[in-house]
């Protein structure tokens, strides 16, 4: 719309995208503050009564979280290399991703007071109103007579190196104690943590308990299992990235997956579940094992009520699963060392509950009672998740083959290829005057579905006794999240090096596929060098030909 934001402060409302992108949006717009606050429209569920009474967000409280953008680099201070007492320390002004102006969250009751009077252009359309009873004119200024009223933002934060603790624990593997298995999540919180992290590290100390217990009566998995309880996820996913990169060498030499266990509910609807390609199969027949939580769905399964509730839009005969972007622990484990990962939780009806995470997210009602109340009071959806993060982890430490379905990592990359394709075609001129070609994407694509093909097929006849044989498929299956990282990363993400997958630059939650391709796409448009525009489109498509036809190479038989 053209309004100069240089040395404006603005406010901006909560919710859609991570709120560290809109702090760097404010910033590339040339704010000098920042303030953001939750709109009714978004933490306001229709019907429910504010905490304590219910479990909307009541009027006087403010959504925590950090506004941190550190593409995957963990300590802002050590980017790419764990913070030990040794490690070299950026001065703090190089710091990674830290925003370059103050910024504050506040309520929708203190919030009204600042939007009551906003003056300048009305909005355009509806999908920019809240559901205060303001106008929700864009500014700039006030009106009337308070057109002369000006914001002052006084915010005392304090900048500290601490330290922080993670908790390790492992089992070590019978047959394979160099093959592990990661199960991890978060404990710090802010305030009491009722939902983030407690129902997540909860389910991980349950997962504990009951591997130990089956220890107990002489059990003991073919792989080493790993269970981490992160600290200082909430401060920009520190523990994890930091213990990530101590042990990067090891990790990529020996991880079979990655399993989170952040919180394991935000709504109390169905099934939530982010992975990789690879772990599609294995999670839908689990799910067929696991008793379904929902009322009405008595003696079925979790797999019958999530595909009831939430079918795959690409398959109404399987359940939806989506891609992983970030926002929790998985991401360096992931979109950095590409290793296989997964998250999975109960969550909100998508198709009716409009509001935006669950009401109180991150505020100082997230308490114990919230969850025993109004999310869980039989604790029944929390048993669910425990037992599908289990049951991966146990199935991934203990099955002779590798429980990984690589058809349907090839099916995944033919859709986001058209996906992508489709995309460009809004450009069809331009595709034709710079003779931009997808032509070798799809090549990689099909031979690597054929390598997909062939390699299943050999699978079936591998003589099962004979441990070298055994152990030769399980590491190309091990291996192949690894092949689809490229070791310089990104352009300008050198931390995000998964060329399927990233989070999107637009919103740190949300997963993109072919992000490379996909940014150098992104309002290009409005590139000035259009000639160099679309050379950068063909550079980004070539990268990820040869990636995925590098990546059928390793499934080929060794010969
Ligand atoms: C603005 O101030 C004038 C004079 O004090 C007053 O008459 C008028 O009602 C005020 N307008 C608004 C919208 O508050
Ligand atoms: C839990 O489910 C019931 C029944 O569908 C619903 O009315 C209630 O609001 C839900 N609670 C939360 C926190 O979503
Ligand atoms: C899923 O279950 C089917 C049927 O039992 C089995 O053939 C297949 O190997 C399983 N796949 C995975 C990845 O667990
Ligand atoms: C791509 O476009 C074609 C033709 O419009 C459409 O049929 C197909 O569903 C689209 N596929 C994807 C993955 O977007
Ligand atoms: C796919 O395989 C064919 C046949 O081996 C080969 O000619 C082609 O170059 C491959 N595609 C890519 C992108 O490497
Ligand atoms: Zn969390």
């Amino acid at each position: 719309m053209k309004i100069n934001c240089s040395g404006k402060i603005v406010i901006a409302r909560y919710g859609k995208i991570f709120r560290g992108n809109k702090v760097k949006n404010a910033m590339l717009a040339g704010a000098i503050g920042i303030i953001l606050y939750s709109d009714p429209a978004d933490y306001l569920a229709p019907g429910v009564q504010p905490y304590p009474s219910g479990w909307n967000l009541p009027g006087d409280v403010a959504q925590r979280g950090n506004v941190l953008n550190l593409n995957g680099a963990g300590d802002p201070l050590t980017p790419g290399y764990p913070a030990k007492e040794y490690t070299f320390r950026y001065a703090e002004n190089e710091a990674v991703g830290i925003p370059q102006i103050p910024v504050h969250p506040i309520g929708y009751r203190d919030a009204e007071i600042l939007l009551r009077n906003m003056g300048g252009i009305a909005p355009p359309d509806d999908s920019w109103k809240g559901n205060l009873n303001v106008l929700y004119n864009i500014g700039p200024g006030f009106i009337g007579n308070y057109s002369t009223r000006k914001v002052r933002m006084h915010v005392h934060n304090t900048n500290e190196i601490t330290r922080i603790y993670n908790v390790i624990g492992t089992i070590r593997g019978s047959m394979e104690p160099d093959r592990y298995v990661i199960l991890g999540g978060h404990r710090d919180s802010w305030v009491f943590g009722g939902i983030d992290p407690t129902t997540g590290a909860a389910v991980l100390q349950e997962v504990v308990r009951s591997f130990g217990k089956m220890m107990s009566g002489g059990w003991r998995p073919k792989r080493t299992i790993i269970f981490a309880s992160w600290d200082a996820e909430e401060f920009g996913l520190l523990g994890s990235t930091e213990w990530a990169e101590e042990n990067a060498k090891i990790l990529q030499e020996r991880s079979i997956a990655y399993i989170n266990s952040d919180s394991s509910i935000e709504g109390n609807y169905t099934l939530r579940v982010d992975c990789t390609p690879l772990l599609y199969k294995l999670v839908y027949n689990l799910t067929k094992e696991i008793d379904s939580p929902d009322d009405g769905f008595e003696r079925r399964s979790l797999y019958e009520s999530w595909l009831k509730k939430d079918p795959s839009p690409e398959d109404k005969n399987i359940p939806r699963i989506n891609k992983l972007g970030s926002g929790s622990d998985f991401e360096a484990y992931f979109q950095r060392l590409g290793i296989a990962s997964g998250r999975v939780r109960y969550t909100k009806n998508r198709k009716t509950d409009k509001f935006s995470s669950y009401p109180v997210y991150h505020t100082i009602y997230e308490t114990f009672e919230l969850v025993d109340q109004f999310y869980d009071p039989t604790f029944k959806k929390q048993l669910a998740v425990a037992q599908l993060r289990g049951g991966l982890v146990y199935e991934l430490a203990d099955s002779r083959i590798l429980p990984f379905n690589i058809q349907d990592y090839a099916k995944a990359l033919e859709n986001y290829a058209t996906s992508i394709y489709n995309l460009s075609k809004k450009h069809n001129q331009q595709l034709k005057d710079h003779k931009v070609s997808f032509d070798s994407l799809f090549s990689a694509v099909r031979n690597f579905t054929d390598a997909a093909a062939d390699f299943h097929r050999r699978l079936a006849h591998i003589d099962f006794n004979n441990p070298i044989a055994v152990r030769i498929v399980n590491d190309k299956l091990m291996l192949l999240e690894r092949a689809f990282i490229d070791p310089l990363g990104l352009p300008g993400r050198q931390f995000y090096r998964h060329i399927i997958f990233a989070p999107s630059s637009h919103n740190k939650y949300a997963g993109e596929s072919f992000p490379g391709i996909y940014d150098a796409i992104f309002d290009i448009e409005n590139k000035a060098d259009q000639h160099k525009a679309w050379e950068e489109v063909k550079k980004q498509i070539s990268i990820a030909a040869f990636t995925i036809q590098a990546a059928a190479g390793t499934l080929k038989e060794v010969l």
